[in-house]
């Protein structure tokens, strides 16, 4: 048997638009995800999030099953448009404010705290007409909806996260089509993203310490998509491209806010410029930050929010068009990485490669000042079954990772997640694709759940705080 560190504490996740369905439940307001899931064949299963697991109906069972389990914490998120439907703060709904005010006092009541994400990707669709992420004055908007949130929560709530893998807002959902709201500016959308995302956690960011921490005395930061990106052999070039596709998929959004210096990473904004110059842009393509803004956004952390799922190895050879897996950095790029010698597993993200999340938590630790690192996502996909043996296996082998990174590379890792408590609504995967430690019955009215194995394995972890590895 294997001790976890002492002080680690354990927890369970879920979000908002994945898990709560009642999506026009008294006032609320659609959000991109509601709008997103009637087009056709955008959702690979053709389901919707319209009930998903009646979370909104039956939180006191998810709050009973988090007990079940005998975790510290669980990390839900806030549906924006559900607390204020037009987007801003000129109207609070009573009911959608009251829900979340609801499950926070069922979980303290059950000695669970609540670990709050502001913001899990399903934007209001009111501020997305005004432009979302690609418009900067969303800092602005996202300031005043936090302000909001600590106002109505902050007494109970001391831990945010103010945002969930900006990666996948920008890539996905404004680089590309496959998320909400699919804006599909490849090469420009990402990029515009990602400033906007870091601009507005540094202001919710520096709200909270400036006016809230002294009186509600919590802790508030960001949560990064960190999986490891891996030369594909050991020579100079893939190695290289190893970092450059880390720098480019995580240091993106980690540089400006946890680095010394601040700002993109150098290799970002030198190989963004080089590659816009030469396809006749008039200035890069990547969007700068000033002075001023650079300074603003330093420091603006209190832990390192870390989701980790898979590794992708990487060499840098020449794209060809229809070769398989697509480069999966800025495509435009003219040492284009690819991805190969990669086989994908039957479900996204679940290529089980253990050794990854320990080199992800020793590049967080020397690329971002050695922060305290809480894991707020790690989990496995698959297509169901309650002897969810793989599961249990991808979680122990991950789990014994963490131990090494903790003991042996001294990583500050405070907290880790599961990812997640119940089967839900996997995006553009659908309802088809599972990741819970709970099955979630989709065909009962009421979305009865049922234990997995691995959820008598996280159980059995949280009670004696060891494990077998
Ligand atoms: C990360 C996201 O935060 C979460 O919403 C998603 O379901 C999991 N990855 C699994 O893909």
């Amino acid at each position: 048997m294997r001790p976890l560190p002492k002080g680690m504490r354990l927890g369970v996740a879920s979000a908002a638009f994945q898990v709560e369905g009642a999506w026009d439940a008294a006032d609320k307001s659609p959000n991109i995800w509601d709008n997103f899931c009637r087009s056709i064949g955008v959702i690979k299963d053709n389901s919707n999030a319209k009930d998903a697991c009646k979370s909104y109906e039956y939180y006191k069972r998810d709050v009973s099953m988090v007990k079940f389990l005998g975790v510290d914490f669980y990390r839900f998120s806030i549906s924006w448009s559900r607390v204020l439907p037009t987007g801003f703060p000129n109207k609070i709904s009573k009911e959608g404010s009251q829900y979340y005010s609801n499950l926070i006092d069922e979980l303290i009541a059950n000695g669970i705290e609540p670990v709050v994400t502001m913001f899990h990707w399903d934007l209001p669709q009111r501020l997305q007409d005004l432009g979302g992420w690609a418009n900067p004055l969303i800092a602005d908007w996202f300031e005043d909806y936090a302000r909001v949130l600590f106002d109505l929560y902050g007494d109970r709530v001391k831990t945010w996260i103010t945002i969930n893998e900006p990666k996948q807002i920008g890539l996905f959902g404004y680089g590309g089509k496959r998320f909400a709201p699919a804006i599909n500016a490849h090469g420009i959308g990402e990029y515009l993203a990602a400033k906007n995302i870091i601009m507005a956690h540094a202001r919710a960011w520096r709200l909270y310490d400036r006016e809230y921490r002294a009186k509600q005395n919590g802790t508030c930061s960001i949560t990064i998509a960190t999986d490891y990106r891996q030369g594909m052999t050991d020579s100079p070039d893939d190695v290289r491209a190893g970092l450059d596709a880390m720098d480019f998929e995580v240091g993106l959004y980690s540089h400006p806010i946890f680095s010394e210096k601040g700002g993109f990473p150098e290799s970002v904004v030198r190989l963004v410029a080089e590659k816009s110059k030469q396809q006749g842009y008039p200035q890069s393509r990547l969007p700068e930050f000033t002075k001023e803004e650079i300074e603003f956004v330093k420091g603006t952390s209190d832990f390192y929010g870390f989701n980790h799922y898979s590794t992708k190895f990487y060499s840098r050879q020449s794209y060809k068009p229809g070769m398989f897996p697509v480069p999966s950095y800025d495509d435009d790029l003219g040492a284009a990485v690819s991805l190969m010698d990669y086989k994908p597993a039957a479900v996204p993200h679940c290529t089980a490669i253990p050794e990854g999340i320990r080199k992800s938590l020793k590049w967080v630790k020397d690329t971002c000042n050695d922060p305290p690192i809480m894991i707020t996502e790690n989990g496995f996909g698959t297509f169901g079954g309650l002897q969810d043996d793989d599961r249990v296996a991808y979680l122990n082998s991950y789990m014994t990772e963490i131990l090494d990174a903790v003991e042996e590379d001294k990583c500050n890792v405070v907290a880790y997640t599961v990812w997640s408590l119940m089967d839900n609504f996997e995006w553009d995967s659908g309802l088809r694709v599972k990741f819970g430690i709970f099955e979630t019955d989709y065909d009962d009215e009421k979305k009865t759940r049922i234990p997995r194995a691995s959820a008598f394995w996280y159980k059995h972890l949280a009670e004696t705080r060891s494990f077998n590895c």
